[in-house]
């Protein structure tokens, strides 16, 4: 089954309204003939800005996060229906950097995940080994984990509309990429484990993007892999010309 690629900019907490209006004016000429999906997760003072200027446009826009609860007292946190009516289409969830420092966890990204199945978001789960459990040999173990972790509950028709990315923890924002061969190899594990969970059919739909330190340098040859099904990408999404090189990885 051909699964389209999905090129997605995760701009974490970066950009002011104005500074987001400028990339993505410059962004949507660029990017405006891909072949894969463009999408941007801008941060939530950037939405209504990005779903304006996206409109009519090829690119569409995620959040970096979204919260669990329907409403209430849950201060600083953003819900579904706030994001739903700005115009978002797609959501990241449990980022490394949120597992890190925000005290995110298996259980808190599988309530989300939920959350965002059920209202309709299109969610990207982030997945991904320390340098540490790298090191020690754990990093199948660790990705078995935590995706069995975020799908617990989720039903197999869900789930294969869900994306997933793995990212690394040490290579983000590094400069550190993971080999061709190494972001293969752990890709093809979540392949692996999802077809464990919900049978080759899901397994084979499920896209499953590969980030940290992806950039217009080494996107083809990641993408050439055969289970990589695109990119999450930070620092090089933050660049018009950079990001639509790696949407644009095949020219
Ligand atoms: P960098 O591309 O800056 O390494 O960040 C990757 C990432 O965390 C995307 O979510």
């Amino acid at each position: 089954m051909a699964r389209r690629p999905i090129i997605a900019g995760n701009w974490k907490m970066n950009m002011t309204r104005a500074q987001a209006a400028q990339l993505i004016t410059e962004l949507k000429p660029l990017v405006a003939d891909a072949d894969a999906e463009v999408v941007i997760c801008v941060p939530y003072t950037d939405i209504d800005t990005a779903v304006t200027l996206c409109k009519g446009s090829n690119i569409k826009v995620g959040a970096e996060n979204v919260a669990w609860a329907e409403k209430g007292a849950f201060t600083g946190e953003i819900s579904a229906d706030m994001l739903l009516e700005l115009g978002t289409e797609y959501v990241i969830i449990g980022h490394s950097e949120r597992r890190q420092y925000f005290g995110e966890t298996d259980a808190s990204v599988n309530a989300r995940l939920k959350t965002a199945i059920a209202k309709g978001l299109k969610p990207i789960v982030c997945v991904g080994e320390t340098l540490e459990e790298r090191e020690s040999g754990k990093t199948d173990d660790v990705i078995e984990t935590q995706v069995k972790g975020a799908f617990d509950g989720v039903s197999a028709e869900d789930a294969a509309k869900v994306v997933i990315a793995y990212e690394p923890v040490w290579a983000i924002g590094t400069g550190k990429t993971a080999t061709s061969e190494q972001a293969e190899e752990t890709i093809k594990a979540i392949r692996g484990v999802m077809a464990g969970l919900y049978g080759a059919a899901v397994a084979d739909a499920v896209r499953i993007q590969y980030g940290g330190s992806m950039n217009p340098k080494n996107v083809k040859e990641l993408m050439a892999q055969p289970d990589i099904d695109g990119g999450l990408i930070g620092g090089a999404s933050l660049k018009a010309v950079d990001f639509s090189q790696v949407v644009n990885y095949k020219d």
